[in-house]
């Protein structure tokens, strides 16, 4: 039940950005996010070292996830973790600069579907369930990445 209900929260959030998100744009490079309003996110997670301990578990569990594991094969893992973890700090309203490409640049061509979508959110979850974050802080966090839906899933 603790891991439905953000996982639950997510998806329609994602079917409500998704939907409204026109992806006829072409990609622009960076992060096209609204600037966290504070840092309570950033703290809660436990700054940068908790989001570095938070990614590390995440690239654990999607390794050990047979759902997706393969479409990670030809990813260069260094440098997703790198970038993973500045965007998680820039979305939490943490002091850092995301480097890394557009989700929609990033993701396009790689077929990915809403099943694969949820999957990596599962996982996400049982990442933050296993550093001990909160189910508030889980909630948040998991609603700020869920305006990415419609440029990460292939429509
Ligand atoms: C909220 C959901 C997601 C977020 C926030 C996210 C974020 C990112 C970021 C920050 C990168 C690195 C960008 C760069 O190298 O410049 C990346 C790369 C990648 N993502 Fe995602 N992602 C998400 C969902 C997914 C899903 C569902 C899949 C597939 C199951 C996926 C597959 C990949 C792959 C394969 C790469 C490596 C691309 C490459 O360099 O070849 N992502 N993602």
């Amino acid at each position: 039940m603790l891991r439905t209900t953000p996982l639950l929260m997510v998806l329609i959030l994602a079917l409500i950005t998704g939907c409204a998100s026109t992806s006829h744009e072409p990609p622009a490079p960076g992060l096209a996010i609204t600037p966290a309003a504070d840092d309570t996110l950033y703290r809660a997670l436990g700054q940068r070292e908790g989001i570095q301990s938070l990614i590390r578990s995440f690239l654990y569990v999607i390794a050990d996830d047979p759902r997706i594991v393969d479409q990670f094969a030809e990813a260069p893992i260094d440098r997703l973790e790198e970038k993973l973890n500045e965007m998680v700090c820039v979305i939490a309203g943490g002091p850092c600069h995301y480097s890394g490409d557009s989700m929609r640049r990033v993701h396009r061509g790689k077929h990915i579907s809403n099943a694969d979508f949820n999957a990596l959110v599962e996982d996400l979850i049982k990442a933050m369930d296993r550093e001990g974050i909160p189910f508030t802080v889980q909630n948040t966090l998991l609603a700020r990445l869920a305006v990415f839906h419609g440029d990460i899933v292939h429509r």
